[in-house]
């Protein structure tokens, strides 16, 4: 989290730091990626038994945790994602309903399974699927932006929307679209890395990680692999969280 951490080592503050069981990459899924998806959906989700919730980007860093913590919450999960492999990933962490967008439409499988709509959205993608996501929304529904990765490496980092007819949209459905940006919760913070490490060390989340295994070149290791790691990414190709292995490049012990 803190300025300079693409680097071997790094000095922080000790309010900046978290203690762990362990060292283990499962931990670094938890600053970030658990934190968006705790205390958004924490403090702007709402969410209760029974309701629908959509989670886009679902098998990704965050997305896991959002649809690990809103069945907690005993609400129905959607989850899209781009691939088999990704959505039978969805199914073994609880996800009702995977959608592999490159196998089915989103907009249908919502239209046709959820014709009541949908209560939350968990909305990273942007775009057209920010457009499907509030077409889906059900009376009162909420949207919460948490990211458009599909705009990002556009010239303008947006993805466009159908922003005109947004408001009336809104309106006819007393829904609400709601930004949300982990750096404004700091007071919420600690509290939820406490919590999800907990979860994590009791076996009760699972936190995914994907090393680059599976990647051409093999294993993300070394600062230098951080672009191939950012590539895959924006290639879709992850499953979990991207984690780039630093190996000790001095010895520790001097
Ligand atoms: N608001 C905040 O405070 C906050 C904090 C952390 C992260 N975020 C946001 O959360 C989102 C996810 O971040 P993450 O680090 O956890 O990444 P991630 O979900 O592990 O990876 C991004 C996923 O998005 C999809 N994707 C990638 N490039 C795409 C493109 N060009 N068009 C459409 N979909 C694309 C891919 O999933 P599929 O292949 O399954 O489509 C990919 O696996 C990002 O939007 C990020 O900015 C926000």
């Amino acid at each position: 989290m803190a300025p300079g951490s693409f680097a071997e080592y790094t000095v922080v503050p000790a309010r900046a730091a978290a203690p762990v069981a362990s060292v283990k990459p499962e931990y670094v899924t938890v600053p970030v990626s658990g934190t968006t998806a705790y205390i958004s959906l924490k403090e702007l989700g709402g969410l209760s038994e029974g309701k629908t919730v959509l989670v886009t980007a679902a098998a990704g860093g965050t997305g896991q945790f959002a649809v690990q913590l809103a069945k907690k919450a005993k609400c129905h999960v959607i989850g899209t994602c781009s691939s088999g492999k990704k959505s039978a990933f969805l199914k073994s962490i609880g996800c009702d309903r995977p959608i592999n967008y490159n196998a089915e439409h989103v907009g249908t499988v919502l239209k046709q399974e959820y014709p009541e709509g949908v209560d939350v959205v968990y909305e990273s993608v942007g775009g057209a699927m920010f457009d499907l996501a509030v077409d889906a929304l059900a009376t009162k529904g909420r949207l919460i932006v948490i990211g458009f990765v599909s705009g990002y490496q556009t010239p303008t980092g947006l993805a466009p929307v159908r922003a005109g007819t947004l408001p009336a949209k809104l309106l006819k459905k007393s829904a609400s679209v709601q930004g949300f940006f982990l750096n404004h919760y700091r007071s919420e913070y600690q509290a939820a890395v406490e919590h999800l490490l907990q979860m994590c060390a009791d076996g009760d989340l699972v936190c995914e990680v994907d090393l680059g295994d599976l990647s051409a070149e093999g294993r993300f290791i070394g600062l230098e692999s951080v672009f191939r790691a950012v590539d895959y990414m924006y290639m879709g190709k992850n499953t979990g969280k991207i984690v780039v292995e630093l190996p000790h490049s001095v010895n520790s012990k001097l």
